[in-house]
C-alpha cells in the first residue's frame, strides 16, 4: 500500500480485521493494535475465519432459499470469498451491493471488484439507513419489490447503544418485503473473563470505532420481526456447521432470520 495519510495512522477496524485474516490491506498503525489485540485473545485470527465462514454459510443458505439480492453492511475489504462469489456459486444473476463508511474499505473494494452491472459499492452508514436506501445507486440494483438479503456480519458491535442501531435494523427491516433474511453476527463478553475484555476494548477505544460488544438477549433484538431460521442465534461457529474443516473458536453470536 502507499504511504499512510494522517487519517490512516490511527487504528482502523477494518484493516485491523483484514489483518486478522492475513490480508495485506493494512497500515503499520492497524498492525501494531492488531498485535496487541492478538496478544490478549492469540485466537482472533481463528475467530475472524469463523465469522466469514458463517458468513459464506449464510450466503449460501439465503441463495438456496432463492434469494437473489444481498445488501452487505459493513462489508469491509474486499476479501478472498466475497458475497457475489459465494452467491454466484449458487446463482450467477445474482445482484450484490456492498456498503462501509470507510473510505480506504470502499476504494479498495471498487479496484478490486468485478466490473458487472448488478454489483456496486457504496459509501454509506449503516447509522444513517434512509439515506442509504435512497442512494441511486442503491436502487439501481436492488429492487426492494422483491426479497433482498440484509447482511450486517460483524459490525454492529461497532454501534453504541446512543446510536439506536435497534432501529436503523428496523428501518432496514420495513424497506425489505416478508421473505427477506437479515443476517447477523455480533461480538460478545457472554463467558469471557472480564479483565482481558477491558484490555481488548481500550485498543479499539483508540481505533476509529470503539468495540461494544452485547449479551445474547440484545442481539436477539435486532431479530425482531423476524422467524429464526434453524438454529437459532448461537455461537458463530454452530450456526449450521456444513462439514467443512473448522476450529470451534467464536467470539460472538450469529442467526438468520426471514422477514415476516
Ligand atoms: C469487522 S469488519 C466486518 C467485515 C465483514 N462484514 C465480515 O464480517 O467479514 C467491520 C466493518 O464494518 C464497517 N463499519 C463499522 N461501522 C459502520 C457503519 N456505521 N456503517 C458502515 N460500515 C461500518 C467497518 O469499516 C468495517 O469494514
Amino acid at each position: 500500500m502507499t504511504a499512510p495519510t494522517d487519517a490512516e495512522q490511527r487504528p482502523n477496524v477494518a484493516r485491523m480485521y483484514d489483518y486478522y485474516l492475513g490480508g495485506c490491506h493494512n497500515f503499520a498503525a492497524d498492525r501494531a493494535a492488531a498485535e496487541q489485540i492478538l496478544r490478549i485473545f492469540p485466537d482472533t485470527g481463528i475467530a475472524a475465519q469463523a465469522n466469514r465462514h458463517f458468513l459464506r454459510r449464510a450466503v449460501r443458505h439465503a441463495a438456496e432459499l432463492g434469494v437473489r439480492q444481498f445488501l452487505d453492511i459493513g462489508a469491509g475489504l474486499p476479501t478472498q470469498g466475497g458475497v457475489h462469489e459465494i452467491v454466484r456459486q449458487v446463482a450467477p444473476d445474482s445482484a450484490v451491493v456492498y456498503v462501509d463508511y470507510d473510505e480506504v474499505a470502499v476504494a479498495h473494494a471498487r479496484r478490486l471488484l468485478p466490473v458487472d452491472r448488478r454489483i456496486t459499492v457504496v459509501r454509506g452508514d449503516l447509522r444513517r439507513p434512509d439515506e442509504l436506501l435512497a442512494r441511486p445507486e442503491v436502487r439501481a440494483v436492488l429492487d426492494f419489490d422483491r426479497p433482498v438479503a440484509v447482511l450486517l456480519v460483524a459490525v454492529l458491535h461497532f454501534v453504541t447503544d446512543a446510536e439506536q442501531p435497534w432501529d436503523a435494523v428496523a428501518r432496514l427491516r420495513e424497506a425489505t418485503v416478508p421473505g427477506s433474511p437479515l443476517v447477523v453476527s455480533h461480538l460478545t463478553l457472554d463467558g469471557a473473563p472480564p479483565l482481558p475484555v477491558q484490555q481488548g476494548q481500550a485498543v479499539y477505544r483508540r481505533s476509529s470505532a470503539p468495540l461494544l460488544p452485547r449479551p445474547h438477549a440484545e442481539v436477539l433484538r435486532f431479530l425482531d420481526g423476524y422467524d429464526l431460521v434453524e438454529p437459532g442465534l448461537v455461537r458463530v461457529a454452530d450456526w449450521r456447521p456444513d462439514g467443512e474443516p473448522q476450529e470451534r473458536v467464536s467470539h460472538g453470536y450469529a442467526g438468520m432470520g426471514l422477514r415476516r
